[in-house]
């Protein structure tokens, strides 16, 4: 069944790729840029930046004007950042949990009176495979993603009676324009950190560029969209990336740290 479905963050990467995929198995998709999208793209575009509310505010009801209900919100905008917690300065950490928390806040507090209307509904939340762990040099992204997971179970209980449910995706290292917009807090020449952010920031460029496309992500999206009782969380990386999250949970955490620093280098 065609379901009208809104994604925030459909300029490029993940957002996009699923904006195209579920567009072509005929759902009617609506994919925001906070830029006017220069290109043709098979999903219809609306104006939107998660930290603006007026934005949200209008691009919410152009949606309803057309299509008088939504069903799914995708809620994939994010921004990556890397930098040492130390030295991180408060401006970025607060640009970081603006978009990927309050973000994410501000939209369900937008789509939800509709959903609750409806009697029905759908939240997908982009978190990360990096929100389960503490990873060096990208504290602040962790984060974020390990709110995103603990809002997202909250409200899959506290919407469960209005019909509406809530997921998270967890994607591991994926190809997108991620590394571009990244931020890094790039500690000055002086800095004990210097060299551990400049390699972790290669590390990072570098698996994310080396990473499966997108597409994998969207079809995990779409296998949420049409279960009739979607898991609350989907963990959606390659093998290595998944198989960390087993060790995480069943070995001691000092020796989960030891690997953890010995995958990045470090002492
Ligand atoms: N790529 C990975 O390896 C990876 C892994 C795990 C999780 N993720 C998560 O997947 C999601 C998508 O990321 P991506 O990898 O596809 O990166 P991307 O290619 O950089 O896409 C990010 C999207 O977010 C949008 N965006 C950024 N700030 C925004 C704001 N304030 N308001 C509205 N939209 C905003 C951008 O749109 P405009 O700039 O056009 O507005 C862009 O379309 C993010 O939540 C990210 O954390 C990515």
């Amino acid at each position: 069944m065609s379901k009208v479905i809104l994604i925030t963050g459909a300029s490029t990467g993940i957002g996009r790729a699923t904006a195209e995929y579920l567009t072509q198995l005929g759902h009617r998709v609506y994919g925001t840029s906070r830029k006017p999208f220069t290109e043709i793209v098979p999903f219809q575009t609306l104006l939107l930046d998660v930290n603006d509310e007026t934005s949200i505010q209008a691009a919410i009801a152009q949606l309803l004007q057309r299509e008088q209900r939504l069903d799914v919100l995708i809620n994939n905008a994010g921004l990556g950042i890397i930098g040492a917690l130390e030295e991180t300065p408060d401006a970025l950490i607060e640009q970081v949990f603006n978009t990927n928390v309050y973000g994410l806040l501000r939209m369900c507090r937008a789509a939800l009176p509709v959903m609750r209307l409806q009697g029905n509904g759908l939240i997908i939340n982009v978190a990360s495979i990096a929100g389960r762990m503490g990873l060096p040099f990208r504290g602040i992204y962790s984060a974020s993603k390990a709110a995103v997971e603990i809002l997202t179970e909250t409200l899959n209980i506290e919407l469960k009676p209005f019909g509406i449910r809530a997921c998270s995706i967890l994607p591991g290292d994926v190809r997108t324009n991620i590394n571009a917009a990244r931020l890094v807090a790039m500690p000055s020449l002086a800095s004990p950190y210097r060299s551990f952010v400049e390699t972790m920031n290669n590390i990072v460029n570098d698996e994310v560029s080396k990473a499966e496309d997108p597409l994998y992500i969207a079809k995990i999206i779409e296998q949420a969209i049409n279960s009739s009782s979607p898991k609350i969380h989907y963990i959606a990386g390659p093998f290595l990336q998944r198989f960390s999250l087993w060790l995480k949970r069943f070995l001691p955490s000092r020796f989960f740290e030891y690997l953890l620093r010995g995958n990045y280098g470090l002492k």
